[in-house]
């Protein structure tokens, strides 16, 4: 089985980035749990990150007949990005949506999600064990179906 994991705009910065709220790891560490965690399950696991909607659009596209499943933290894009939720329909790909952070703890716009709707389910507020429980989730899902 082959999974994508994929990280919007700013999350190359994790580490540095307002680390009270996001925490200490970097995104390169994160990706090596989490592969380590899926290799230990028999998974490949891809990773992409980008600060562009539309190379994330192109990334989601590429996974047509690759990939079994996403794990999405689109960060700000979460909010706001209409061509990602289009994205992940028109690949109709399951996928789980991730935060870091309790997005419903922080300011209003980030209540809003355009992607969560259509996800398998949402994980948000454990730092980077968000993402290790996504995987969890993911698999769980598609081992069911
Ligand atoms: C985030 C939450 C978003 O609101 C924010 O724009 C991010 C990170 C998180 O992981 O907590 O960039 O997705």
């Amino acid at each position: 089985m082959r999974l994508l994991l994929l990280n919007g705009p700013n999350l190359n910065l994790l580490g540095q980035r307002e680390p009270g709220i996001y925490g200490r790891s970097s995104l390169a560490s994160i990706e090596i749990t989490l592969r380590e965690q899926a290799e230990s399950e028999g998974i490949v696991l891809d990773c992409f990150q980008s600060n562009f909607e539309g190379a994330l659009v192109e990334r989601i596209h590429k996974c047509m007949g690759q990939t079994e499943g996403i794990l999405i933290n689109a960060g700000a894009y979460t909010h706001t990005s209409i061509a990602l939720r289009d994205a992940l329909a028109g690949v109709a790909i399951p996928y789980v949506e991730l935060h870091l952070s309790n997005t419903y703890a922080r300011e209003p716009f980030r209540h809003q999600s355009l992607l969560a709707d259509r996800a398998i389910g949402v994980v948000c507020g454990f730092g980077a064990m968000s993402y290790s429980l996504a995987l969890q989730g993911l698999l769980h899902h598609l081992r069911q179906s």
